[in-house]
Parts: structure tokens; C-alpha cells; sequence
């Protein structure tokens, strides 16, 4: 008998949809299936103005294929130069949905990120006062930390004194990795969501590093031990308002993933709801998929569910995806979950 399940069209909290010839060949994976996502800035040079913004959503609805619905969410790049009155402006105008802090050095074009908090106080003031939520990428920069610790000691020593000095502050904690990071969500009440993305739902280290490297498992925050994937797992399949899908689906070309220095970013926009259909049904919970990839998100974000709906089937045989995205830019990987996957979007 085939199964099918029906869900309110979903949407990607985290998303890099990059520019040019990229942009216009992987926005169809996204737009086929999802009605918006929030996307990311860190373009070269990094989407840091609400003009900036206005430019780049503009290049994506023209890279929208016809008859496309689909509605990029717009966020600034956080600087220490950003001008709190712009962002406020972006905000009440429309355009912007979000701000996002990187760490300088946390990940890819991320060195104009943040180095002295103290330097962004007047536009966090701004986004506390009108409820602008606040993406982080929550990961510490020192040498001297390891990479896998590097979410925990950031909640301990950044985020939690961040959120405790600026009371109000929305903040999305984005792709979550960790126990911690889960126990840290789920306490922080209504002003704190958090992202967790496909890959992690699916890979742990030694995905990454056993019987040989495997470039394109690697992504940041890194995947980290089999007991954090469970804990997010049971996060993500709980149906708790604050965890919801946000796919940081990250396009690079094969020849840079496949490197001596490698880039980090999984791309899953191609066949995330087939993974997710996968993941939820095998923790008995395709009765809370809509919640993570449809109804937490615009909730948090304070916006209304979609209009539409898609359906998912489970094929008798493997449903087929291609294993590359060709761009004008070069090949890009999609992400194989190491299993056959039957759910497919009719
Ligand atoms: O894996 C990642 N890729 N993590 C990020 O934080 C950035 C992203 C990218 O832009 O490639
Ligand atoms: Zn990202």
C-alpha cells in the first residue's frame, strides 16, 4: 500500500543560496519544494546593509524559476561597524527578518564577523526593542579550543552572557550540534528557537572520518559524537516549538569540497524532505514532521504558516535524486545519506 502524508508547505529557517551562476543553479532545489528560507549573508563582500539586501533579493526573485513561489527571507550580516538605524530600517520596512552573528573566523567568509561584542550593544538594543531575532552561529573562534568543543563553550561563555545583558534579545541558535546546545534551547523560553539542519540528523564523526575522509560530510559546525546526533534527533522529532528545521544547505563546488583544504557546507536542499520523511518515520514521529518543517518556524519568527501544502509518498522502490546539481559554477555534491531513501515529494 503507498503511504502519503500531507504537510503545510515548509520552509528553511538557514539557508546559503550564494550568488551568480550558483544562485541560479540551486535555487530551483529549494524553490521546488519550500515556500521561503532565510538567507544567509555571507556572500563576498558579506550582505551587511538593508541596500545590500534589497540588491540580493532582488537577484534571487530573478533567479526564481517561472511560476515559482517562493519568498527569500532576507538577514544582515552582523559588523562591528553596522549602523543600528539601518538595521531598524530593514526591519520595519519589511525587507530584513533577521540578523546574523558569526564569530570572526567561525566559517566560510566569516572574517568580518564579530570580534568585540561590545561594539554591536547599540544595534542588539535596536533588535531587542522590535523583536528582530538575532541567527547565531554559535561557535567560539580560540586557537586553543577544540573543534568539538567549540558549541558548548560558546553557549557557557558567549551566548548566555550575550542573551543575560540584553534582555528581549530573539535569538536563533543555528545548527545546533550538541546535547548541550539541545538542553540550552529547550530552556531558554519563548525568545530562544533553535535550527538543527538534515545532515546532523544523519552523520556523526566518524561519518566524516572513518575508513577515509569523506569531504563532503564535512561542514560546521562539525558533526560531532553518536550521543549528540541521537540528542538531536529526539529534538528535532520531539514536536517542541522551539527546535525547527533550518537545513544550512551550503553549496560549494566539488572542486573546492574535494581539496586539500576543503570547504565546509552539506548540500541538502535537493532531497531534505525525502531524509527528514526517512528520519521521522523511523522514530515514530511522521505525526510531528509538520510541526519541525512547516509550523515552528513561522511561529517563532512570528509570521503565518504557508498558504499550500505538499505531499509525501513512500515509493515501493528507491526513490531517485541526482547525485549531482550541475551549475554554470561546476558540479555540486548532494548530500547521500548513506541509505536508500523511498519518501519522495509528489
Ligand atoms: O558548513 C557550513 N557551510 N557552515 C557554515 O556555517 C557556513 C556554510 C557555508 O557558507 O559554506
Ligand atoms: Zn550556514
Amino acid at each position: 500500500m503507498t503511504q502519503s502524508l500531507t504537510l503545510r508547505r515548509p520552509d528553511d529557517w538557514h539557508l546559503h543560496l550564494r550568488d551568480g551562476a550558483m544562485l541560479q543553479g540551486v535555487l530551483p532545489e529549494t524553490a521546488r519544494h519550500f515556500g521561503r528560507a532565510i538567507i544567509m549573508p555571507n556572500l563576498v563582500p558579506p550582505v551587511v546593509t538593508g541596500a545590500q539586501a534589497a540588491a540580493y533579493r532582488d537577484r534571487i526573485l530573478a533567479a526564481l524559476p517561472e511560476g515559482a513561489a517562493f519568498e527569500p527571507l532576507m538577514t544582515l550580516y552582523l559588523t562591528e561597524d553596522t549602523d543600528p538605524a539601518d538595521v531598524r530600517a530593514a526591519a520595519e520596512s519589511g525587507l530584513v527578518k533577521a540578523v546574523k552573528l558569526y564569530p570572526a573566523g567561525a566559517t566560510t567568509n566569516s572574517h568580518s564577523g564579530v570580534r568585540n561584542f561590545d561594539r554591536v550593544r547599540g544595534v542588539l538594543e535596536v533588535m531587542a526593542e522590535i523583536g528582530l531575532p538575532m541567527c547565531v552561529h554559535g561557535e567560539v573562534t580560540t586557537a586553543e579550543i577544540d573543534i568539538f568543543d567549540r558549541e558548548a563553550v560558546f553557549i557557557d561563555t558567549v551566548l548566555d552572557p550575550l542573551r543575560r545583558a540584553t534582555p528581549g534579545l530573539r535569538v536563533v541558535m543555528e545548527h545546533i550540534t550538541t546535547e548541550e546546545g539541545v538542553a540550552y534551547a529547550r530552556a531558554g523560553g519563548p525568545d530562544l528557537g533553535a535550527t538543527i539542519t538534515t545532515h546532523h540528523l544523519i552523520i556523526n564523526r566518524n561519518h566524516i572520518l572513518v575508513g577515509g575522509i569523506k569531504p563532503h560530510y564535512y561542514c560546521l559546525p562539525v558533526a560531532k559524537r553518536e550521543k549528540h546526533r541521537l540528542a538531536l534527533r529526539a529534538a528535532a522529532t520531539s514536536g517542541e516549538g522551539c527546535f525547527f528545521l533550518g537545513t544550512d544547505s551550503a553549496p560549494h563546488v566539488d572542486a573546492l569540497k574535494e581539496h586539500a583544504c576543503g570547504c565546509a557546507g552539506c548540500f541538502t536542499a535537493t532531497n531534505t524532505m525525502s531524509i527528514l520523511a526517512h528520519v521521522f518515520e523511523e522514530e515514530g514521529a511522521l505525526d510531528r514532521l509538520e510541526a519541525f518543517t512547516s509550523l515552528n518556524g513561522p511561529a517563532f519568527y512570528r509570521l503565518p504558516v504557508n498558504p499550500g501544502t505538499i505531499r509525501l509518498v513512500k515509493h515501493e522502490t528507491a526513490h531517485a535524486y541526482p547525485s549531482k546539481i550541475i551549475t554554470e559554477a561546476g558540479p555540486v555534491t548532494v548530500f547521500d545519506p548513506g541509505f536508500p531513501l523511498f519518501w519522495g515529494v509528489a
